[in-house]
């Protein structure tokens, strides 16, 4: 998919990362990414361990400026962290001392007090968390927890969220409700979604395009599009379809013998 500059809010270009060990050996981690991603698009990169997916992430949120090609948001090459780049990681890093109310507020920096608050409790609505506002972290579920942390994430609106295994910890019950309220908070935000995951169901599940990387150093091995039109149904023959094409890029299918009987 060929996209115009003014259609692209992130833009990989020829993007080489790789680290330098403790023994001075060189670590290529990420080799040759092109991506372009659309205003309002949700992504899914998914990958075996260890090859470059969170370096990838860490890149275009501009945590670490030491790599080789181009990464540009919103038509800037990037320069660092910015509140343009909301990221939301594995595990929750809420300040345990502040209640969920402050957590949240604390990203809302050089705001108002009265804005902060209003916005605090607006975005704790939308994440179906405004019951535990005054809750403190340690007294939250794992999901209430998540919920929290995409909330402070989502809090200043940034254009762009950064998602590195979201709900990779909660319980299966807890990662399908989280995903449709993520969905619901793209749809009602207009936010670009870049998610990592492991998860090849909760791929197709969200993304408009799935980036499925070779193993390290990351290579796109290919950019699928799920044009399945929302609400997806997960045992849907098109749905299935989509999922063992990504599968099949990393696991051989096993032929099922003629004498297997369930
Ligand atoms: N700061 C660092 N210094 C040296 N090597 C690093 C550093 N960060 C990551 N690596 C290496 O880069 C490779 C890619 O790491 P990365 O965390 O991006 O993988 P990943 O695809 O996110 O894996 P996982 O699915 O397990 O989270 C790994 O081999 C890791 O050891
Ligand atoms: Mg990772």
């Amino acid at each position: 998919m060929a996209l115009q500059d003014s259609e692209k809010i992130i833009d990989i270009t020829h993007l080489h990362k790789k680290f330098t060990l403790e023994n001075s050996n060189e670590l290529t981690v990420l080799n040759d990414i092109n991506l372009s991603v659309k205003k309002g698009e949700f992504i899914c990169i998914v990958g075996g361990s260890g090859c470059g997916k969170s370096t990838l992430l860490r890149t275009i949120a501009g945590l670490d400026l030491e790599f080789e090609g181009n990464v540009a948001v919103s038509g800037k090459d990037i320069n660092g962290p910015s509140k343009t780049r909301g990221l939301v990681f594995q595990e929750a890093r809420l300040f345990p001392w502040m209640t969920v109310q402050q957590n949240v507020e604390f990203a809302l920096d050089g705001v108002p007090k009265a804005e902060k608050k209003r916005r605090a409790k607006e975005i704790l609505e939308l994440v179906h968390l405004s019951d535990f506002a005054k809750s403190y972290p340690k007294e939250l579920s794992g999901g209430m927890a998540q919920r929290a942390n995409i909330a402070r994430a989502l809090v200043d609106n940034p254009p762009v969220l950064l998602l590195d295994e979201p709900f990779g910890a909660l319980d299966a019950f807890t990662k399908i409700q989280l995903q449709d309220e993520l969905l619901a908070i793209q749809e009602q935000e207009g936010t670009t979604m870049v998610m990592v995951t492991h998860d090849i169901e909760e791929a197709v599940y969200l993304a408009d395009r799935v980036v499925v990387l070779s193993n390290r150093p990351g290579q796109i091995k290919d950019i699928i599009d799920i044009d399945i039109s929302r609400p997806r149904h997960r045992n849907d023959q098109y749905f299935v379809l989509k999922k063992k094409k990504i599968f099949n890029y990393f696991f051989e299918e096993k032929e099922i013998e003629e004498d297997y009987v369930i």
